[in-house]
């Protein structure tokens, strides 16, 4: 393999940088680096999305394989908030100190990247993790050459159909008997679909079972997918028959 000197590399990484927005401070960008180094990122593009608390990126390998790069940001009042609540009664994360924001986004990152890897390795269809490293997270690119798949609520009507309900329906299904995880945020916005199979993303609120509000959160995911699939004339499983099978198979006796 060739060696690549100092002065190269320097080139290289302003490359990469030139496409990455003004919005990433000093450290994450030296974050974007050391990662990018890891995984041999040739180039990363423009974000793909903006939410409360991260972006998403997509960028592309030597080798020409994709990845999405989500980075997490700002760590708002809101977010501090819902950090700590969705932390706490997680035992995978006892005894974990935010002393920062900074750190809080680290425990955020770690946090969505621990759930992905839960049910990725439990079979829930979920991108694959790659990395993760303090607030960046790195994962399978779900779309082609850099434009990602639609999310269920933008799909047309025709290819909402109960095929697409039920494979919805069988990976919350994985997801709360094999990978014990409830996603908590489940809805129409959280689901991408492609190559007519759904993905579920946006797992960093995602909590076990055993959590005090994990009914109440399993009930939620269940109706908003019900609403949505009904609400485009499909035939729908009634949410609280659902959930009483899915509960009955968890915890038996409660
Ligand atoms: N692995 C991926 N491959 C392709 N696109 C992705 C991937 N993960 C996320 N996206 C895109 O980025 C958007 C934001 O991702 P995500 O929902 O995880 O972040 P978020 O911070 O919750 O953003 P929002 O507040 O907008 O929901 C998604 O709606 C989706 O379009
Ligand atoms: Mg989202």
């Amino acid at each position: 393999m060739k060696k690549v000197g100092k002065e190269e590399k320097r080139r290289k990484d302003e490359d990469l940088f030139k496409v990455v927005d003004s919005t990433i401070d000093t450290r994450t960008y030296l974050n974007i680096i050391k990662i990018s180094r890891r995984l041999n990122l040739k180039k990363i593009f423009g974000a793909i999305s903006s939410g409360k608390e991260a972006k998403v990126y997509p960028a592309v390998t030597y080798d020409g394989s994709w990845v999405a790069l989500k980075i997490y940001y700002v760590s708002t009042a809101q977010s501090k908030r819902a950090i700590e609540k969705y932390m706490f009664s997680d035992p995978r994360f006892e005894g974990a100190k935010a002393t920062s924001s900074r750190k809080l986004l680290t425990l955020w990152a770690r946090k969505e990247y621990g759930n992905l890897e839960q049910m990725y390795n439990n079979g829930v269809r979920v991108p694959r993790p790659i990395a993760v490293l303090e607030n960046i997270l790195a994962m399978e690119f779900i779309g082609e050459e850099g434009t990602r798949a639609p999310m269920l609520y933008e799909l047309p009507e025709d290819e909402i159909t109960a095929d697409l309900y039920a494979d919805v329906m069988l990976q919350i299904e994985s997801m709360v008997t094999r990978a014990k995880l409830i996603h908590g945020d489940l809805s129409e916005y959280n689901v991408m679909v492609y190559q007519g199979k759904c993905y579920i993303i946006d797992v960093g609120q995602a909590v076990p079972i055993t959590h005090e509000n994990a009914e109440e959160l399993l009930m939620r995911d269940l109706k908003n997918v019900s609403r949505f699939f009904e609400s485009h004339g499909i035939e729908v499983r009634d949410p609280e028959r659902v959930f009483y099978e899915l509960w009955e198979e968890v915890k038996p006796g409660t």
